[in-house]
């Protein structure tokens, strides 16, 4: 109904736009022929003519989140995925260290030999076992991520340093793995150091509901020096016991769905996104929305900075293929056709635009003030 005027409603009601308009006046309604007409005014005269008026809600096409859905996870004909593996801790406890070895130790030479590109997201190969690791810098990236419904962690490695204990940013952790429901497995790092206490990184940690098995509690606890590498590959046990508890699990024959880690644009090859695939298989050429762009798949790269043809769930690649750069923690969804796609992908940027422009217009009348 969004627009009708009497001119519309005496085509539906054969009747006379002048009836309309009158009846309108009889009813306290001051209006014209073009006058567009409140939805209540509609109801009312519909009535007064003994009709009962439906309300047309219009079709809200740009609502990505309506596309984005997640299979149940008692749904048969799901396949086991790897899990997604965010890092966290304080700074300089070792994280960067830990990813460098985990890296390391399970990326052939072949593989690792060349500079490869870094794309934020990895994946390691353990006796054919896949694992996701997220490089997310910092935790403002997981909180935004989680804000905005777009988690992807499965699974939270809080590395603590055995001769430092919990800080603040340990605290914000375990925080947030709290707040997403999120399995945390604690790797005290830095053993090999004269002054490590990993006894009293337990102590402290069991006030915060983080309880050894040891001690009674569920969580596991892992000893480590990401400097020697030594227990590295306990890690990676743990995080595939925890992955086989959580039965981590997706749809690889659907239309692909999933989200941004980051995305920027360069100078050759154009907008270029880090996807991870959360539901379905994105292959080359799919059309598909991501946050407020669209287009099609272009080109696909793994994590080695391979050209890929497809890429299952949990799998993390970088595409090409975008009119403009998305944000982090956007999702993308894959559409049958392109018409769809560049229809919700197009309102959605429409949507966007209006959105800039009412911000910067609010911006100058602030800024009028401000120098007033
Ligand atoms: P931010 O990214 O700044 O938050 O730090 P980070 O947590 O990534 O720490 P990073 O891996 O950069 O390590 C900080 C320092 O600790 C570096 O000098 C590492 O060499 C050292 N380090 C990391 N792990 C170990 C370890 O197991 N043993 C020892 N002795 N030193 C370590
Ligand atoms: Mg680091």
């Amino acid at each position: 109904t969004e627009g009708m005027n009497a001119q519309d409603l005496g085509k539906i009601l054969h009747r006379e736009p002048t009836e309309i308009v009158k009846k309108l006046f009889m009813l306290g309604i001051m209006t014209n022929q073009n006058q567009s007409l409140e939805d209540d005014t509609i109801e009312l005269l519909a009535t007064d003519y003994g009709i009962e008026a439906q309300k047309v809600v219009p079709e809200d096409i740009g609502d990505l989140d309506k596309y984005f859905e997640l299979s149940d996870n008692n749904q048969k004909d799901l396949k086991k995925r790897p899990p997604v593996v965010t890092i966290m801790g304080h700074v300089d406890h070792g994280k960067t260290t830990l990813l460098d070895r985990l890296r390391h130790t399970h990326v052939t030479e072949g593989e690792a030999g060349g500079i490869t590109q870094h794309i934020g997201a990895y994946q390691v190969d353990i006796e054919g076992r896949l694992i996701t690791f997220l490089d997310t810098p910092g935790h403002e990236a997981f909180t935004e991520m989680r804000a905005r419904g777009a988690d992807v962690t499965d699974i939270i490695i809080l590395v603590v340093a055995a001769d430092d204990g919990v800080m603040p940013q340990t605290i914000e952790a375990i925080n947030h793995a709290k707040a997403a429901n999120v399995p945390v497995i604690v790797a005290v790092n830095k053993i090999d150091k004269p002054g490590a206490n990993p006894n009293h990184v337990m102590e402290q940690l069991s006030e915060y509901e983080l309880i050894p098995e040891d001690w009674g509690g569920n969580t596991i606890f892992v000893n480590i020096s990401a400097k020697t590498g030594q227990n590295i590959d306990e890690v990676l046990e743990m995080v595939n016991l925890q992955a086989d508890i959580l039965e981590l699990k997706a749809d690889p024959d659907r239309l692909a769905v999933g989200t941004v880690i980051e995305a920027k644009l360069d100078k050759g090859r154009g907008p270029v996104a880090t996807l991870i695939v959360q539901e379905g298989t994105l292959h080359i050429g799919d059309p598909l929305v991501v946050g407020n762009t669209f287009g099609r798949v272009r080109s696909m790269t793994n994590d080695r900075g391979r050209r890929v043809k497809l890429a299952t769930p949990s799998t993390p690649v970088e595409i090409t293929g975008l009119n403009s750069v998305p944000d982090s923690a956007d999702k993308f969804v894959v559409f049958e056709d392109e018409k769809t796609s560049r229809q919700v992908g197009e309102e959605r940027a429409k949507r966007a635009e209006l959105n800039d422009r009412q911000k910067a217009h609010r911006v100058t009348i602030d800024n009028l003030f401000d120098s007033m």
